[in-house]
């Protein structure tokens, strides 16, 4: 069976974004492969976060896997920092790694230029992620449009670590969906919708339906009043219509059919209705999962980070050895 690794990082508000765009496949391609989600957790600490919100934002983001319908009988769920071999390849994969390959993400750049002072940790974060995606031997990874970049690189550095130590790593490619790739800010449908950009400019997965009503009908759109996907003329409609579509199981292009002569507000309403049909039974589940202290998820997480070590543990032990490293 082939091999999937993804994560998400526990930074904060996890979107609509991070579910049309990702989290949904995971659960899709459970079944048909060996799959390991994590909460990577050390990917957070890049920026500065506070302590405790943190640990809270952790536990909700793994009861969210959970409740979108990641099944930890077939797929392991686990946290990333619980599993050592995730903090040690990073360090032999920045070893391997260059400055100037680092420089050019643009994710990097992105992110530091809005950071007061800049963590040496934010400049080799594509380092660790090449780590995670490394240690399971990954086929395959499936991501948003916006981490492409980032799995170019993890190719690059498996590919010249082969080279130069011999057969280690399984070089994975991406998974990037055709529709839901980039989903856009509902406040400036020119941006990516983010979880560390303002409320209204995106739904979270743990919004209630009256305020996802509120967001989607004051989402900026155009002055046309022509239902139609054009994302370079029209991103706010377009990317109304691609969460819609997602969200009902529907085409672009059958909606487009159905909205057509219809004004904005009728778009509107019937993507809020279908939004709030999918987020619903999720926030359903989670609200079951984290009654108690979260009990039950922490459990689950143990036996995950658990499955998730000796597979690492394997794969650092082969890297350690052909870098020369005395194994223990
Ligand atoms: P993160 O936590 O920012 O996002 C998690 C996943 O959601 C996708 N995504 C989006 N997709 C479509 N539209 C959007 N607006 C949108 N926003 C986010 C992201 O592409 C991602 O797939 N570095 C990663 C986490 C990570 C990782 C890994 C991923 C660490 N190690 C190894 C894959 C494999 C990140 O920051 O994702």
């Amino acid at each position: 069976m082939q091999r999937v690794f993804s994560g998400v990082k526990p930074s904060g508000i996890i979107t609509l974004g991070n579910y049309l765009g990702a989290m949904r496949n995971f659960v899709e391609m459970q079944a048909d492969y060996e799959c390991y989600y994590s909460v990577v957790d050390l990917h957070a600490l890049t920026v500065p976060q506070d302590p405790q919100a943190l640990r809270q934002q952790a536990l909700t983001l793994a009861a969210l896997y959970l409740a979108i319908g990641i099944d930890p009988q077939q797929a392991t769920l686990f946290v990333q920092s619980h599993v050592p071999a995730h903090a040690e390849l990073g360090w032999l994969l920045q070893c391997s790694s260059y400055m100037g390959e680092l420089s050019r993400m643009t994710q990097f750049k992105d992110k530091a230029a809005e950071q007061e002072s800049v963590t040496a940790g934010l400049f080799t974060y594509p380092t660790l992620m090449a780590a995670d995606i490394l240690l399971y031997q990954a086929d395959v990874v499936p991501v948003g449009e916006d981490q492409k970049q980032h799995l170019e690189l993890t190719r690059d550095i498996a590919i010249r670590f082969n080279n130069r130590f011999g057969e280690t790593f399984t070089v994975p490619e991406p998974v990037i969906p055709k529709v839901g790739a980039r989903i856009m800010s509902l406040t400036d449908p020119t941006k990516k919708m983010s979880k560390s950009d303002n409320p209204a400019s995106y739904i979270s997965l743990l919004d209630e339906p009256n305020v996802i009503k509120k967001k989607i009908n004051r989402a900026v759109t155009d002055s046309e009043s022509v239902v139609r996907y054009d994302p370079d003329n029209k991103p706010g409609v377009s990317n109304l219509l691609v969460i819609h579509a997602l969200c009902a199981g529907e085409t672009v292009t059958s909606l487009e059919d159905r909205y057509s002569g219809q004004g904005y507000g009728v778009l509107k309403r019937d993507t809020i209705d279908a939004i709030v049909a999918v987020l619903e039974p999720i926030q359903a589940r989670y609200r079951e999962l984290m009654a108690g202290d979260g009990e039950q998820v922490l459990a689950i997480l143990r036996q995950g980070a658990e499955r998730a070590d000796a597979v690492a543990q394997a794969t650092l032990r082969r890297v350690q050895a052909a870098m020369g490293l005395i194994l223990p």
